[in-house]
Formats: C-alpha cells, sequence, structure tokens
C-alpha cells in the first residue's frame, strides 16, 4: 500500500513538475453536458476530459483536442451503452464523478478509494483526482484503454483492447497484454480453442514478473524486464518538441507507435512490429487476408459468400452442407475449388501422405466429412469448416474447398435444354465419381502399403498437434533440456548472425559436435508452420549444404541444430590475409558455393531462395569442403525484418537491387549476391572498404572499371594468376551483379561458364539495364 502510494505521489510529481503551467483546479460542483460543447482542458488545451460524439449520442472520455483529427486516447466505462444527450458529469458535492442521467441511476466514471476534492486534465493526457490531501487517488494513465501516451506505465496483467470501429470506441476483437511472465502480446480476443492464437510477442516470456511496457516524451517505447533490464521496441531520441507520441492498438489489431507534428500537423508510424494482415481474426471464417499495396483486404474463399457485407468479421459461408453431400440428393452435387499461396490455422482431422495435389484434391472430394484440404509438401490436411486466420503467403500450399453446385433440373429445366441433359449429366457424374472412387483406392491403398509406418506417425498429429512425428522423416526434435546439457547452458557462443546466437554443443549420445542457434526476431508462426519450414530444410542433402540434424520447440523458443563446422565462416579465412588460400582453391570454393545454391534453386523437392548469400553464411568443414548454411530460414523470418536487415546492408551490399526496388524476389537475388561473394572470393576483400580510395572502396564498382580499363591485375594485387582465367571469372562475376534480374544468368548457367564448358560474352556495365532511376 505505501509502494503504491509513493508511486501515486511520484507520478503525480511527476505529472505536475512537467506540465509547462500549473494544471487548472477543476472544483466539486462542476459538470459538462454533451451539448454544450464544453470540456476540461489541460492547460496546454492539448487534451480534453469530456464528451465526444459516438454514434447517436455520446461517450466520455479524453481526447487530444489540439488538433484538427479528434483522437481518443481514453473511454470511461467503454462497455457501457452510448450515453443520451440529456445526460450530465457531474464532479458531485460529496466528492463523486458521475454520470447522472435523468432517469436511472448516477453511473460512476471513477471509482477512487477516497472522496475526491479536486480533480484535473494534466498536460500529459492523464486526468488525475485528488483527495483534499492533494494525493492523487485515481488516475486515468492506470485504466488505460487502447492507448499509451508518453509518461504511462503498461503492468504487468495489464491489457489494451483495440476498439470496436473508429466510430466506436468500446471494446473490439484484439488485444495487447503486458503478461505476468515478461511477456508482451498481441492476440484476438474471443477466439477459443485456438492452438496458437496470438500473433505478435516481444519473446520476452521469462522475464517477469514485474515486467513493464513504458513510453517516454521522446518516443522511447521498451519494456522494463526482471532486474530493470530495458529491452527496447523503438529506441526514441526522437525531436521531441511540438510533437504528440502515441502507442495504440487500432481497430484492425495494429499495435504501434505513432507520432504527431504539431506543425506539420500529420500523424506518422515510428514503429509497426505486423504487417496489417497478421492480426488473427481481421478476415472471419472461411476468408483470408491479403494486403492491397500495403493495406489488409478480407476475401471469401471462392464458392463463398460474406455473411455480412462490410463486416469482415463475420466472415464467410456457402450454400452447401455436409448433410447435402451426405443425403445425395439428385439436385446438389459439389465440386472441389482451389486457391494457391494461403495460410490458414493448421486443423486437420485428418494427414495423408499425397504425392500430387490431385491425389489431395480427389481425397477430399470422396469424404463428405472433409470439407477443404490443404495440400503442401507431399501432406494433404483434410479439415472441417470453419478455416480460420487465413492470410495470403508466399508458400505453396494449395487449398482446396468443396462447394455446392445447384443442378438445375429441378426447379424446372432451362427451356432451352433438352430434357436428356439431365441423365447425361448423372451419367457422367456417376462414371466420374466411380472413376475417381477407384482411383482414390488405388491410392489409398498403394499409400497404406508404401508408407504404412509413416501414416501411422502422421494420423498422431490429427489428434494432438504432436511433434514427434517429424523425428521418422526428417531432422530429429529435441527438448530444450537437452540442447541445455548438450551446450552446457548456452555457453560457448560461435557466432551471431541475423537469426540469433549459434553455440557450441556435444549430443550427449553420439558425442558428435554440433552447432545450435538460437532463432530470434521469428516469423510470428505456429509449430506447424515452423516444422513445415524444417521439414522443407531437413529434407535437402547435398555436400555443399550444412545439414540440419534437427530442432527444438520450447514455448515460443525455436532452436536448431547443425552440424559442426570446425573450419569456420568463408569471411574469417577469405579476409585473413594469413590464411590466403591460393588462386585455384578458391575458384573450387566458388564451383563448390555454386552447386550448392543449384541444388537449392533447382534439384530440391521444394526450390528454396537462399536470400542471404554472403562469405559470412559459407562455412567450411574440416575437411576444408565448404558449405553454406542458414539457408530456408528466410522465410521464417518477419517481413519488416527481411526489410530492414537487408535495407541496413545498403544498395551497395550483398542485396540484389530488386529488394529497394519493390519487384519480386526470385532466384536470381542469390545469383547477384553469389555474383558479389566471387568477387570477394577472387579479391580476397570485403565489398565495400572505405579504407580504401574512393574509386576502390566499392568493389564492384572498382571491378567493372578495372575490366573496362583491361586492369584485371589490380585486382589480384599482381598475384601469380592465369590472366585469360582470371579475366573469364571477373566475366561470370559481373553477369550476375547486373541490376536487370532478367540478365543475370540461372546458377546452372553460371556453373557451367565456372567450369569452363560454355563460352562466356563479354558482360554489359551491371547498371547499364537499370529499368528506373
Ligand atoms: C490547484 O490547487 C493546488 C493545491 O490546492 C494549488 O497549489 C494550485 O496552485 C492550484 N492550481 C491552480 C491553477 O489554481
Ligand atoms: C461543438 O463545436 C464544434 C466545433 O466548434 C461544432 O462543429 C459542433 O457542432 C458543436 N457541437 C454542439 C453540440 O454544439
Ligand atoms: C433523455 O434521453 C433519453 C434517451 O434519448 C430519453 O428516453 C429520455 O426521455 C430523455 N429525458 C428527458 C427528461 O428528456
Ligand atoms: C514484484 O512486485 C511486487 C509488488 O511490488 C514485489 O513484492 C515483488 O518483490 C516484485 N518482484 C520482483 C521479482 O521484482
Ligand atoms: C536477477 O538478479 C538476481 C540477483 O542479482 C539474479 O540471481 C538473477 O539471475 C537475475 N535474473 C536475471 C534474469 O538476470
Ligand atoms: C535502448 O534505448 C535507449 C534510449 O534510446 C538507449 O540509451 C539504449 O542504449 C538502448 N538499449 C539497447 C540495448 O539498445
Ligand atoms: C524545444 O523547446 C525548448 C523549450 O520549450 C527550447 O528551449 C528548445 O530550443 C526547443 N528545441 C527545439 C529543437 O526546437
Ligand atoms: C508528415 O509530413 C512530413 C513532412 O511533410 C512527411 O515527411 C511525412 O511523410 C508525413 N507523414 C505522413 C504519414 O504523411
Ligand atoms: C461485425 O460482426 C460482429 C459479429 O457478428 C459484431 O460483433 C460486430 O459488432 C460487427 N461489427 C460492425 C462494425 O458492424
Ligand atoms: C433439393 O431437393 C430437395 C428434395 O429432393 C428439396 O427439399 C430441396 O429444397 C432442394 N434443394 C434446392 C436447393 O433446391
Ligand atoms: C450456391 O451458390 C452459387 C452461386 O452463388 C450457385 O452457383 C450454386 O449452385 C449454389 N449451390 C447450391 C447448392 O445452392
Amino acid at each position: 500500500m505505501a509502494a503504491i502510494l509513493l508511486f501515486l505521489l511520484l507520478s503525480a510529481y511527476y505529472s505536475a513538475g512537467t506540465a509547462q503551467q500549473s494544471p487548472l483546479n477543476i472544483s466539486l460542483g462542476s459538470s459538462l453536458t454533451p451539448t454544450s460543447n464544453s470540456s476540461w482542458l489541460s492547460p496546454s488545451r492539448l487534451y480534453a476530459f469530456g464528451f465526444y460524439q459516438q454514434g447517436n449520442g455520446y461517450a466520455i472520455g479524453i481526447f487530444l483536442a489540439g488538433i484538427p483529427q479528434r483522437t481518443v486516447v481514453w473511454t470511461a466505462n467503454r462497455d457501457n451503452p452510448i450515453v443520451p444527450m440529456n445526460a450530465t458529469l457531474v464532479l458531485s458535492i460529496d466528492g463523486r464523478l458521475v454520470l447522472q442521467q435523468t432517469q436511472g441511476q448516477d453511473i460512476d466514471i471513477a471509482n477512487p478509494p477516497d472522496s475526491i476534492s479536486t480533480a484535473s486534465m494534466l498536460d500529459s493526457g492523464n486526468f488525475v483526482l485528488y483527495n483534499s490531501a492533494r494525493n492523487v487517488i485515481w488516475q486515468s494513465f492506470d485504466h488505460p484503454t487502447n492507448a499509451l501516451l508518453p509518461g504511462q506505465t503498461l503492468k504487468a496483467g495489464q491489457k489494451l483492447f483495440s476498439s470496436a470501429s473508429e466510430t466506436d470506441s468500446s471494446r473490439g476483437i484484439f488485444g495487447l497484454e503486458m503478461q505476468a511472465d515478461g511477456n508482451l502480446v498481441q492476440y484476438p480476443v474471443g477466439t477459443p480453442d485456438a492452438a496458437f492464437p496470438y500473433y505478435w510477442t516481444s519473446r520476452t516470456e521469462g522475464q517477469g514478473p514485474n515486467a513493464t511496457l513504458n513510453l517516454e516524451d521522446d518516443g522511447h517505447l521498451y519494456l522494463l524486464v526482471t532486474n530493470g533490464t530495458v529491452v527496447n521496441l523503438t529506441v526514441g531520441g526522437h525531436p521531441k518538441n511540438r510533437t504528440i507520441y502515441l502507442a495504440r492498438i487500432d481497430v484492425h489489431g495494429i499495435f504501434g507507435l505513432y507520432s504527431h507534428s504539431l506543425d506539420r500537423g500529420n500523424w506518422s508510424t515510428i514503429w509497426e512490429p505486423t504487417n496489417k494482415c497478421d492480426p488473427k481474426g481481421l478476415c472471419g471464417v472461411n476468408s483470408f487476408c491479403i494486403l492491397m499495396d500495403k493495406v489488409a483486404d478480407c476475401r471469401c474463399l471462392p464458392g463463398f459468400d460474406f455473411v455480412n457485407q462490410g463486416n469482415w468479421t463475420t466472415g464467410c459461408e456457402r450454400n452447401f452442407t455436409v448433410e447435402s453431400c451426405k443425403s445425395k440428393a439428385g439436385n446438389v452435387t459439389y465440386d472441389m475449388r482451389s486457391w494457391d499461396n494461403m495460410q490458414w490455422e493448421n486443423n486437420p482431422y485428418e494427414v495423408l501422405e499425397a504425392t500430387r495435389q490431385e491425389d489431395c484434391k480427389k481425397a477430399c472430394f470422396e469424404d463428405c466429412n472433409c470439407e477443404a484440404a490443404l495440400f503442401r509438401d507431399r501432406e494433404c490436411r483434410k479439415q472441417k469448416l470453419p478455416l480460420r486466420f487465413g492470410k495470403s503467403t508466399t508458400d505453396s500450399t494449395i487449398t482446396f474447398v468443396k462447394v455446392g453446385i445447384l443442378v438445375s433440373y429441378t426447379q424446372g429445366v432451362p427451356s432451352n435444354l433438352p430434357k436428356i441433359n439431365k441423365e447425361v449429366r448423372v451419367d457422367v457424374l456417376v462414371i466420374g465419381i466411380t472413376l475417381t472412387t477407384f482411383g482414390v483406392l488405388m491410392f489409398v491403398l498403394t499409400g497404406v502399403y508404401a508408407h504404412r509406418n509413416r501414416l501411422r506417425a502422421y494420423k498422431n498429429i490429427s489428434e494432438d498437434v504432436n511433434v514427434e512425428y517429424i523425428e521418422n522423416v526428417a531432422p530429429r526434435a529435441f527438448t530444450f533440456a537437452e540442447l541445455e546439457q548438450a551446450t552446457n547452458d548456452f555457453r560457448e557462443e560461435l557466432g551471431r548472425g541475423a537469426f540469433g546466437a549459434v553455440y557450441k554443443g556435444i549430443l550427449p549420445n553420439s558425442q558428435k559436435v554440433v552447432a545450435v542457434k538460437k532463432l530470434e526476431k521469428m516469423l510470428e508462426e505456429g509449430e506447424t508452420e515452423f516444422q513445415n519450414e524444417i521439414l522443407a530444410i531437413g529434407k535437402t542433402h547435398h555436400r555443399n549444404l550444412v545439414r540440419l540434424l534437427g530442432y527444438c520447440i520450447h514455448g515460443p523458443n525455436r532452436l536448431l541444430v547443425y552440424e559442426y563446422m570446425s573450419n569456420g565462416s568463408l569471411a574469417d579465412i577469405i579476409f585473413t590475409p594469413e590464411k590466403k588460400l591460393n588462386w585455384d582453391y578458391r575458384i573450387e570454393i566458388a564451383s563448390q558455393i555454386a552447386r550448392g545454391i543449384l541444388y537449392l534453386h533447382e534439384e530440391c523437392e521444394i526450390p528454396i531462395i537462399h536470400c542471404d548469400i554472403k562469405l559470412q553464411n559459407l562455412l567450411m568443414d574440416e575437411k576444408r569442403c565448404t558449405k553454406i548454411s542458414d539457408f530456408g530460414l528466410a522465410k521464417l523470418l518477419k517481413h519488416d525484418q527481411t526489410k530492414t536487415y537487408t535495407g541496413i546492408r545498403g544498395t551497395k551490399g550483398y542485396v540484389a537491387p530488386e529488394w529497394h526496388r519493390k519487384l519480386p524476389v526470385t532466384v536470381k537475388v542469390d545469383v547477384y549476391s553469389f555474383g558479389i561473394v566471387l568477387l570477394e572470393i577472387i579479391c580476397c576483400r570485403k565489398n565495400i572498404d572505405w579504407s580504401l580510395t574512393e574509386d576502390q572502396a566499392v568493389l564492384e564498382e572498382w571491378v567493372y572499371d578495372c575490366f573496362e580499363a583491361k586492369e584485371l591485375h589490380k585486382l589480384v594485387n599482381d598475384e601469380e594468376v592465369d590472366m585469360s582465367k582470371l579475366e573469364r571469372v571477373i566475366k561470370i562475376a559481373i553477369w550476375c551483379i547486373q541490376d536487370e534480374p532478367a540478365i543475370r544468368p540461372s546458377m546452372k548457367k553460371v556453373l557451367l561458364m565456372l567450369e569452363g564448358t560454355v563460352d562466356i560474352p563479354v558482360p554489359p556495365c551491371p547498371t547499364s539495364f537499370l529499368s528506373s532511376k
């Protein structure tokens, strides 16, 4: 109690201290009415406490009065009905803040533990009630609704809830909770039995119990976790004068930090950790979210219609039921529709192995219980409706849904159709179904015999989402304790990359040395999506790829276990003059890398774009064989993260120009990065080195200059190199780093050129085909 009081005193002191003018004292007996257009203003007139219009009536709250677009930052009794025009808000003589209505009882707006003596609307946006000893006995900052203002704290256990709509500030369907375990989590409210309902977390679980979310005057938004550790969400330090900061969760579930410049009169986004399609449940059941020019849009599955046009959250439905499938009534038949690249909540009642999408489609078609099937990566997941949490992705899932088709003849035959058509149609249907049945039967039989064990294992996951089934197929699931033991509590850090830290470990049973990667900044996905990625990675087998041995899912933690590469990264080897490798060996390394990338692009089951080819990701094993690491992980990274980390490296990094030009990312981004890597291997220097003279600092520019001037010997520091070979390799590299993706050769072509089996034309200047700029 004393602590709370102290806190209140301090915050009152703090608030009063920051206000430029002393706040007005609202005395007992003061009142407001909706129609008088009056409110209690803060001294700077920026914030106001009072009535604001909502629907056909009014609500009471705090809003930014000093800017043209009224922005509500706090709402009293947000779930109560709207307030009628003839109500009055009174700071009553007996020390209560109440809403008086002509009929019915007075409604308390605040419930302080003591009688109110005065009230103040502070410049911080905090509405404060004092007792006669001028202690703060209640403040709006302690009862946040959908927003946080600078100076305000979201304490462990407190939540923000979105508003129902832009014009209705009652509680909506998205929440942000500062959990007692230290994790800050965004989740949809009221979606029962979702396996992984949250759509964003700060990944600070286990750092409670008293973690808080804080916003400072300069836009610094951070978590204060155990032992006073600061976890920054934004770094702050933005210009402070005449700028308002506001963190809030909006109607569509997006939580972010925004600033408003009083001079420019506009809002800008400082930080938003999710994209507009991430909030689960934004699009209701049987609909999915796609980003149209960065704005979320909900679409119904094919064959479905919105239950309520204009209200996304109600979702979509179809005019066809399982019963009509079972009853086989003559007037209804059904069909399968498909849609590519959609992701759904994974909730199958049965999982089959299917090599072809056609098999999956048939399997669902034949099963009246099956209302939809998701095919991906040789797996056919039969699901029942509703499908939830749909959003478009770049993965290769094919969604099949069963739709009903009304066979129109029962309602009278269209006059231009001879009646005979009916029979023909039915016959065709029957034959079709028979054939399909036969096909499915064959498929099922073969499937059952060939994959009996695996099938049994797959069945597990429909019963409970069990992680073990993956063990049989590919990388092994480790427990967190096993990995803790193997790495001796993550003692020896080998390095740190875009995905997190890597630790050395020894597997207890096999005594095998491994590298354990703790993933950070992961895309917010459920276990199954993660497992799917792991499966895809685990299925890659190539001598120039680092082997994934296993993984671990431990709460929100994701760890990957790789074979250990004792000779470290090429970055270390190539850039350390003492370790310099001879020319022939360097070219052999380049070929090995090219083979690895070629496999990823063209030879493995699902093509993988690495997206982050660089010397740091190219490792050498004890036999000095070069292997590519971190492939397949780009998909696991958050979208915005991918953008920022590529952005940071800048135009002259390993990053292909299409990243910056919003062009689709294809395998050619890896070709570009390979070109840069090749140049670094040839010249044994970093791509960018500002310690060199200006004309040499950017390697790709210098190389092209030397190439044009026919001074290639400069590039290898007059090392003993066969000049014709050097010229060949330089030409390959220049082809790879063409700005225009279409001009870059495929990896297959690159390898042929490296192996000397094809001629290499003279490459154009890398920037000459640049389409824009
Ligand atoms: C409000 O009341 C407090 C304490 O009674 C006083 O110190 C302060 O000056 C008053 N503020 C104004 C603006 O009158
Ligand atoms: C309140 O003031 C605003 C702007 O001055 C005006 O547009 C609005 O009609 C007023 N409302 C009432 C109820 O007087
Ligand atoms: C106040 O408004 C409510 C709702 O609009 C209405 O039912 C009630 O009769 C009004 N009371 C008076 C005294 O006008
Ligand atoms: C958390 O806060 C409570 C109440 O202020 C306090 O008793 C407890 O010691 C705190 N725990 C930690 C780990 O700081
Ligand atoms: C917090 O501090 C205590 C005591 O100094 C220490 O035992 C504990 O490990 C620390 N916790 C974290 C998460 O750093
Ligand atoms: C967090 O942000 C603060 C304020 O901008 C800064 O001083 C601090 O160094 C940052 N901490 C980390 C770990 O980045
Ligand atoms: C910000 O405001 C303070 C006083 O209000 C003033 O001293 C300072 O110069 C201002 N800074 C900028 C960058 O305008
Ligand atoms: C606000 O205005 C500034 C300067 O005019 C501009 O740079 C910024 O992009 C604007 N922000 C938005 C969200 O329009
Ligand atoms: C949309 O529908 C949901 C569920 O039926 C309902 O709770 C919500 O109020 C509706 N939203 C709007 C803006 O009409
Ligand atoms: C289909 O036929 C059944 C009777 O055979 C009838 O009850 C039902 O309404 C018909 N459905 C449609 C959509 O016409
Ligand atoms: C469902 O509606 C679609 C058009 O919206 C129609 O083509 C189809 O025949 C209908 N199916 C049934 C079973 O009524």
